[in-house]
């Protein structure tokens, strides 16, 4: 049995993590009632979400809480994860399967990242679901196979029921293994309501973005401008950070960048423990001790604080300097693809006062003899971020 979990104290080791979980119960319940007025028909999808957000009371609210809680969700894991990360928990026997489950749960939730894009069937919608074959089918070999069944199998209630079914299923299982087990034998009530309270100004912080800061639906009444929605967080830049290569990249170094990159990275901090593992039969006494031993680290805040006091400063300026590099690194990246792709200016000109060819994404958008611009990735990144220079 584990000691390093301790629900019942002072959380904050795990504070993000936690707050991932309430998160995801969050839009659970957000999505159900989603669910219950989305209907999934190329002609009705994107009629249904207006009818949400505009009529159904409470609709905007829970729609953009579900919007704002898929941004936060991204950076809540990102920050768990370094967190972890630098714990060295991927050392910890102990903490394999916690390790595992963690780094393998982040595939789901992203995939319902770009499913739940996808289906209000506006045109980022649509934008994005010509994006997903076109990002598989810039992989060597396999590439056009993909591409093909990616084109194929896409329909909007197949993606419903991935998005509120199979991959809340997986994520929850998962999750399950991740710490909910664990957690309840020591009372799981009592975790959540701690965390409630300690993520609290969170939650708030979160309720006043989903009343201010909205996804304006009321086209044709009300239309924005085209560059209208810059600067302004939305989940779609965590999907747009894979599609980046595709904008300033060329040739196989995009496969390589979008695609085989974050497979490697992803696999091998899965493996982690196991790979580490095996190098480290016979020596465990022969390493400094107080390093992976369960007992030591479970004693955690006093005696992280003391070994990074002990390790001296160089130690801790390295730590700090990793530290920075990652945030650096991954805010830069999310910069690059975000800062200036209007999230809301799409309907300005996609609107149904400009022909109801402009109002609905194409019934005919599967084919590409018609639509030749959807196999051009340069001409539809260019499209989403400067809308006003490419059409
Ligand atoms: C300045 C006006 C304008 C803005 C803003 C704009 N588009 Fe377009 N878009 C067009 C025009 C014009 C076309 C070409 C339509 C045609 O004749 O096929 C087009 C075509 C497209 C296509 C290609 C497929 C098709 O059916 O024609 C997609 C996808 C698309 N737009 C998505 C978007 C997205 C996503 C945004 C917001 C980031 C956006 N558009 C913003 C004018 C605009």
């Amino acid at each position: 049995m584990s000691r390093s979990i301790k629900p019942d104290r002072t959380t904050w080791r795990h504070y993000f993590g936690g707050f991932t979980m309430l998160a995801l119960m969050v839009q659970l319940l957000t999505g159900i009632f989603l669910a219950l007025y989305y209907e999934p028909s190329l002609k009705g999808a994107y009629r249904s979400v207006q009818y949400i957000t505009n009529e159904v009371t409470g609709g905007s609210l829970l729609r953009n809480l579900h919007r704002w809680i898929a941004f936060v969700i991204f950076l809540a894991v990102f920050i768990h994860t370094v967190r972890t990360t630098l714990r060295k928990d991927f050392l910890n026997p102990e903490k394999r399967v916690l390790w595992l489950t963690g780094v393998v749960v982040m595939l789901p939730i992203f995939v319902a990242l770009v499913t739940g894009l996808i289906l209000p069937w506006e045109w980022k919608g649509y934008w994005l679901m010509e994006m997903v074959p076109n990002y598989f089918g810039a992989l060597p070999l396999v590439g056009d196979g993909l591409k093909r069944f990616f084109l194929e199998s896409f329909t909007l209630p197949r993606y419903e029921v991935l998005h509120i079914l199979v991959l809340p299923l997986i994520t929850f299982i998962l999750l399950d293994y991740h710490f909910i087990t664990r957690l309840r034998r020591r009372g799981i009530f009592r975790y959540m309501a701690r965390h409630l309270i300690a993520s609290s100004p969170l939650w708030v912080g979160l309720v006043v973005l989903s009343i201010y800061i909205t996804i304006p639906s009321q086209d044709p009444e009300m239309i924005p401008m085209p560059l209208e929605g810059q600067f302004i967080p939305a989940p779609e830049w965590w999907a747009l950070l894979i599609l980046l290569p595709f904008m300033y990249l060329e040739g196989i170094l995009v496969p390589a960048l979008s695609f085989l990159l974050p497979l490697v990275v992803w696999t091998v901090a899965a493996l982690l423990p196991c790979l580490l593992a095996r190098k480290e039969v016979g020596t465990e006494e022969e390493r400094e001790p107080h390093h992976a031993t369960p007992h030591h680290r479970a004693r955690g805040v006093k005696l992280l604080w003391h070994r990074l006091w002990r390790g001296g400063r160089i130690t801790k300026i390295a730590r700090a300097v990793v530290v920075t590099v990652i945030f650096l690194v991954f805010f830069s990246l999310v910069y690059l693809g975000s800062y200036n792709s209007p999230t809301l200016g799409c309907n300005s000109c996609h609107n149904l006062n400009n022909g109801f060819r402009m109002g609905m994404p194409p019934e005919d958008f599967k084919d590409r003899t018609k639509l030749p611009y959807l196999d051009d990735n340069e001409w539809m990144m260019g499209h989403w971020f400067y809308p006003q220079e490419i059409y």
